[in-house]
């Protein structure tokens, strides 16, 4: 029920017709019992900074969810980052605090890593291979370093921005064992596809399909379709998989309790 003490949280996008996060977050308000609810918004880009700035003014918006392709552009407009946002440089949540302030989180790694410990996919002391250096796949690349993967490979379509990936986490996790390499699946224990490849129908296979060995497991940050090619592939092969949709499952209490 909607009333004038709801609060709002818009969930920016666009386009917005892929995103699952809405019904999975306005349940985990109603459990909580926090009186919030989200709807998505699909605000173009030239749209956004307005879009943003006039949430500033709205008393009873609590924050608002980023996603895809806004998450950079949102963080440049926080006025503070926190965690793995400020590293990052990105962020998929922002709090609007009671001066009209905005803090910029980021929960997609800890979501991700969240979701493989409730499948039992324990990453401490894995080889992980994550293709993708994009918003998702730093906040993954740094909740895995903070589990405990015994060593972290980075491949990306633009390599500098894997090698600069790659540079920022070293600097935090100075021990870790973190490389910049290609997309070869061989030989890792845990394999992440943390690109947008799988959303589109006809888009390439992220990783080298013939390479991967059977009992590698398989995870996905797409959500949309629910079970990506490159799943279906994999799991062909005897890997085991692990599907977009978890991250987001295990995320939205985090997404919640950030905004109280
Ligand atoms: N399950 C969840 O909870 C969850 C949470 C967040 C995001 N996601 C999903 O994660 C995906 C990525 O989102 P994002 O926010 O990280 O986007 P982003 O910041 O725009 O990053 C996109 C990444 O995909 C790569 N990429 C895009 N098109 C490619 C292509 N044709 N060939 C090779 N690489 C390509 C990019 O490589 P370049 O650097 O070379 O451009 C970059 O690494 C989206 O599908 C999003 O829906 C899921």
């Amino acid at each position: 029920m909607i009333t004038g003490y709801t609060r709002f949280v818009p969930l920016l996008a666009h386009p917005c017709r892929h995103v699952r996060t809405p019904p999975l977050f306005n349940a985990e308000c109603e459990r909580q019992g926090e009186d919030i609810v989200m709807v998505p918004l699909d605000v173009a880009p030239d749209r956004l900074r307005n879009t943003v700035e006039s949430f500033r003014a709205i008393e009873n918006v609590a924050g608002m969810v980023i996603t895809i392709p806004h998450k950079g552009a949102v963080a440049a407009l926080c006025d503070r980052l926190t965690g793995a946002a400020e590293l990052v440089g990105t962020c998929n949540i922002v709090r609007r605090e009671k001066d009209g302030s905005l803090t910029g989180g980021m929960f997609d790694g800890e979501g991700f890593v969240a979701g493989l410990l409730q499948r039992g996919h324990d990453p401490a002391g894995r080889r992980v291979l994550l293709v993708g250096a994009g918003g998702a796949a730093g906040g993954v690349a740094h909740a895995l370093l903070g589990a405990g993967v015994a060593s972290l490979t980075i491949a990306n379509r633009s390599p500098e921005k894997a090698e600069a990936l790659a540079g920022r986490l070293q600097g935090i996790f100075r021990d870790a064992q973190v490389e910049v390499g290609a997309p070869d699946p061989r030989c890792f224990d845990i394999v992440v596809n943390g690109t947008a490849l799988g959303m589109h129908a006809g888009d390439a296979l992220p990783v080298d399909i013939d390479r991967l060995d059977a009992g590698t497991v398989v995870a996905e940050v797409v959500m949309q379709p629910d079970v990506t090619p490159l799943l279906a592939q994999a799991e062909a092969r005897g890997c085991v998989v692990h599907k977009g949709i978890h991250m987001i499952e295990q995320q939205v209490r985090l997404l919640v309790d950030f905004l109280k």
